[in-house]
């Protein structure tokens, strides 16, 4: 079956939906462990949306009844379009929630130059948290600029361009089950 693909050549998958699922289940019940209570989970958006709502409901499914985390959403914007992130990131959609005094953790898509994260940190830092720790889905080595490391890191992948599971190319893929490769030219 051909089937055109929105702004690229070729689409592969690297990590299906199921090596996605089970290790989504590991990094919650280490998130578990590590958070006994007043877990506020700071999701950045959009690219953390699919690996968020699988996270807290794998964290619900551990089974372990004292951790009860509470979700809330931020929107970076990074300045720049295309498959390399820019320098300049502000808030584009703050929390709705105070985080001061509470236990967070940060989930985001993927880590690569890291300076997402380290906004994020210092942003959400400022507000005086009781401690912060940080969640990806992906690390993407080689490419770091800022000196973060994430807590939890469901996996370390090549350096290619990568969509799906909630990451875009142009908002366009973030529906697929999987992480895939594309090719873009
Ligand atoms: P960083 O600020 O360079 O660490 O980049 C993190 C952000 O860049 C992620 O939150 C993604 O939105 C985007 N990004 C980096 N690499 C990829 C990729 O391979 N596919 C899709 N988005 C990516
Ligand atoms: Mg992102």
């Amino acid at each position: 079956m051909t089937q055109k693909l929105p702004n690229a050549k070729s689409l592969e998958i690297l990590i299906s939906s199921a090596d996605i699922a089970a290790r989504v289940r590991t990094l919650a019940a280490n998130i578990s462990d590590k958070f006994p209570e007043d877990l506020m989970i700071v999701s950045l958006l959009r690219g953390s949306f699919m690996f968020t709502s699988d996270l807290i409901r794998a964290i619900h499914n551990t089974g372990n009844r004292t951790a009860w985390p509470q979700v809330d959403f931020m929107t970076l914007s990074s300045y720049g379009r295309g498959t390399t992130s820019s320098g300049t990131i502000e808030v584009a959609r703050d929390l709705k929630e105070d985080v001061e005094g509470r236990d967070v953790l940060i989930v985001d898509d993927i880590l690569e130059s890291g300076r997402t994260l380290a906004y994020a940190y210092d942003v959400i830092m400022k507000r005086k948290p009781r401690s912060v720790k940080i969640a990806v889905l992906l690390e993407k080595p080689g490419h770091r600029k800022v000196d973060i490391n994430a807590d939890f890191v469901g996996f370390v992948i090549p350096d290619k361009f990568v969509v799906g599971y909630g990451l875009d190319y142009a908002n366009y893929y973030r529906e697929l089950p999987y992480i895939g490769v594309v090719t873009l030219d």
